[in-house]
């Protein structure tokens, strides 16, 4: 059969049937919304790059962590910036530092509101790279791993429901799954950014975050962007090593590899649209060239139609708006 008697167009000719034969949903359930901690209190800095995004005080997270959760988001990425940065990452280890402050404090306001707390040494180094750095600037990938599990570690006692390494150190699942294993903390999730591209998308959230590095850039840790399989063999290898859950990141640009991982393994795939992504949207919305609530959308129903499960988003709280009003 075909046209004439064959017309695709006769299920999209009202919402009502659009509604009815739309392949991919997006729901408030599906999202996680970031938050970046700043040392102090009051403290509501607004981040340049990211209009509608701050740095917040402990005390200022706590607020923006119960508006998540009534806007039906289930989840908050918790990143800290702490004062005090050196060599050892010291400001991540200590369990009365800021990322275990905040995530200590949005538990007890919010018990209900999963905290995943990002694990990585940039913010915490003065070099802002996402591991220990020896002379000649080479990374020294199995000292980072170590120190990784015990940041790791730090915030799971903290009460952290998730632990999410991002600095793509080679082993560091594995190191963190024994370090929580050891200690107990058996039940605490890893949540793998497995497939994290060295990206021009990530600019914004180095304001935010604090995370820019001193020297060199993150190419001999962070994917090529060149690289598909390779993404696998990462996924793959992360999954081996005891990720609960495994991330593709950015995501906009790389949503062939979020559907080849999706085909390829049997645990729920997250993808990260990065800073770069809503400061893009952000942008042209602001000079009304583009319709922001449509562009965000599009984009999101554009990440999960590719295979994502999960979505890590500036736009969550927005997007759970939204979706409630319809
Ligand atoms: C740091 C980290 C980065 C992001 C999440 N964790 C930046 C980087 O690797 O340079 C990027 C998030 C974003 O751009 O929204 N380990």
């Amino acid at each position: 059969m075909s046209f004439p008697s064959v017309r695709p167009r006769r299920t999209r000719q009202s919402d009502a049937w659009r509604r009815m034969v739309r392949e991919t949903r997006l729901a408030p359930d599906q999202l996680i919304y970031p938050l970046f901690v700043v040392p102090g209190a009051g403290v509501r800095r607004p981040v340049t790059s990211m209009p509608g995004i701050c740095q917040l005080s402990v005390d200022e997270a706590v607020n923006e962590a119960r508006a998540t959760l009534q806007a039906g988001v289930p989840a908050v990425l918790l990143f800290a910036a702490p004062a005090h940065k050196d060599e050892k990452a010291s400001a991540a280890l200590d369990p009365n530092g800021l990322a275990a402050e905040a995530i200590a404090a949005i538990k007890a306001a919010c018990p209900q509101l999963l905290v995943w707390a990002d694990v990585c040494l940039c913010g915490a180094t003065d070099h802002g790279h996402c591991g220990h750095v020896l002379p000649g600037g080479v990374i020294d990938n199995d000292s980072s791993a170590q120190t990784l599990a015990e940041v790791a570690l730090n915030y799971a006692r903290a009460g952290a429901d998730a632990v999410a390494p991002s600095d793509m150190m080679d082993g560091r699942v594995q190191s963190i799954r024994r370090a929580l294993d050891r200690d107990g903390l058996t039940m605490t999730p890893i949540v793998s950014y497995a497939a994290k591209f060295a990206s021009a998308f990530y600019g914004p959230f180095r304001e935010a975050a604090e995370s820019a590095p001193a020297l060199g850039d993150r190419r001999s840790y962070q994917m090529d962007p060149a690289n598909g399989r390779e993404a696998l063999r990462e996924v793959q290898l992360d999954i081996e090593e005891g990720a609960d859950l495994v991330m593709v990141k950015p995501a906009g640009p790389y949503l062939d590899v979020i559907r080849q991982v999706r085909d390829t393994v049997e645990v729920p795939v997250v993808a990260y649209q990065v800073s770069g992504e809503f400061s893009l949207i952000k942008a042209a919305a602001e000079r009304g060239w583009i319709d922001e609530r449509a562009a965000v959308m599009e984009a999101l129903t554009g990440i999960r139609r590719a295979g994502a499960d999960l979505i890590i988003t500036y736009y969550a709280r927005e997007v759970a708006r939204w979706l409630g009003s319809r």
